[in-house]
């Protein structure tokens, strides 16, 4: 680990409020040209004396702005501080979690996965754009993919096409790809996104890199290939031994990640990873009054949300995230165990923490006692479980006695 390290509550506290200290003052100096300012002080506590011992609270009240990409040099002076540590935070996802090169990616707190999703996508199309005509870019992506890819066709205006997966092991294949493929070039798509998913959001599955690129590159297409992981960006890489989605892939050049999933940080924190010399594709040179100009979608945001990552990372530290990894997989685990003692359908990928059930094991009842989330609202086939923090075996017991009285038939 280069960056991440374990810190204890004091030393985050210190970087924190030295990071405050070097952003502008809007109580003590006189900023007259910024539309923004401090939080209401009718509203917000300003001088409340817990304050002094929450960095991530003194950090909301003072209100920085992260408007801009900070990897590229230049950005808005006025909150350089915590804005240093958006960029350690970068290097830490970029780097630390997913084993990039030292200083080789540029990257931003996106407001979730669908925005750092459609950033990837935006950045390839601009840079197809200098090649080929809009209609001949296309993204491929399976059929579990989340449905920003498809928000993100729909806004930029490239067609996406879905790749079929295997019903019952949820993995794109060979045969699927081409399929897809060559539909795709049919269409007259000459320059391709493909999206790769570290865990889908229903299922938790992993697709193969290699499965998705080599009918692309028998045929000597040009491509990107991004990686959604939102959902397993901070669990996947610590679950296995194996990772073919990270940036030691050198045919991966972007990720997502979602810091307010199973980080659980506030929202507002999708992250988005991109090897150096991209994201420019993305930059709008009429942001001329921004410092640095912007490189990102969402414009102005706050840089409380980085601090809050950065927070979360750093009190665990590696080895710690290592450890909640591995009891979210054990508790993971022992329930399964149990479905298959119940004789109960599920899927779930081995190192995922999702636990996906076929409808005809449970009713609606026990869906909505547990808060269970079905695929469809309309037409449940699957309803899943993902086991967080706050799922314990305690919390779980119940769902299978009742799933136990169900296959029994004392619940219908
Ligand atoms: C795999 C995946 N990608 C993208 C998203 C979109 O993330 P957000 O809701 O933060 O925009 C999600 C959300 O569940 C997801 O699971």
């Amino acid at each position: 680990m280069k960056l991440w390290k374990k810190l204890n509550q004091d030393e985050i506290q210190t970087r924190i409020f030295a990071a405050l200290k070097q952003n502008v003052n809007f109580y003590e100096e006189n900023i007259l040209g910024v539309p923004g300012s401090h939080l209401d002080d009718r509203v917000f506590y300003q001088d409340a004396p817990f304050l002094q011992n929450a960095p991530y609270l003194s950090t909301l009240i003072h209100n920085p702005n992260h408007i801009g990409c900070h990897t590229l040099g230049t950005s808005e002076s006025f909150f350089h501080g915590t804005q240093q540590i958006e960029q350690e935070l970068i290097r830490v996802c970029a780097e630390d979690i997913l084993h990039g090169e030292e200083n080789s990616h540029d990257g931003y707190v996106a407001s979730g996965g669908t925005e750092a999703n459609m950033q990837a996508i935006w950045i390839y199309r601009n840079l197809f754009l200098e090649q080929v005509q809009l209609n001949e870019i296309a993204i491929l992506a399976s059929e579990d993919a989340h449905y920003s890819v498809h928000k993100a066709s729909n806004i930029l205006q490239i067609s996406a096409y879905k790749i079929a997966v295997d019903p019952t092991t949820r993995e794109i294949f060979r045969e699927s790809v081409e399929k897809t493929l060559q539909r795709a070039l049919a269409d007259g798509k000459k320059r391709f996104i493909l999206f790769a998913n570290m865990m889908t959001t229903m299922f938790g599955s992993v697709d193969d890199p290699d499965v998705l690129t080599a009918p692309l590159e028998a045929l000597d297409l040009s491509y990107f290939l991004h990686v959604d992981g939102a959902y397993g960006g901070f669990f996947y890489p610590f679950a296995t031994k194996n990772c073919r989605l990270d940036f030691t892939n050198p045919k991966v050049t972007s990720v997502t990640l979602d810091a307010h999933k199973m980080v659980q940080a506030p929202y507002g924190t999708g992250i988005f990873l991109i090897r150096k010399n991209f994201i420019q594709y993305a930059s709008t040179r009429d942001a001329s009054y921004v410092e640095g100009e912007d490189s990102t979608i969402i414009g102005s945001r706050s840089g409380a949300n980085a601090i809050a990552v950065w927070m979360i990372l750093m009190k665990n530290g590696p080895y710690g995230w290592k450890e909640k990894i591995l009891t979210l997989l054990n508790r993971a685990n022992w329930f399964t165990e149990k479905l298959d003692e119940l004789n109960i359908a599920f899927y779930r990928h081995a190192q995922s923490n999702i636990i996906t059930i076929r409808e005809k094991h449970l009713n609606s009842d026990i869906a909505q006692r547990y808060g269970l989330v079905p695929d469809d609202h309309h037409q449940p086939q699957w309803y899943k479980v993902v086991i967080m923090d706050h799922v314990s075996i305690e919390k779980l017991l119940p769902l299978v006695a009742d799933l136990q009285a169900f296959a029994e038939k004392k619940l219908v």
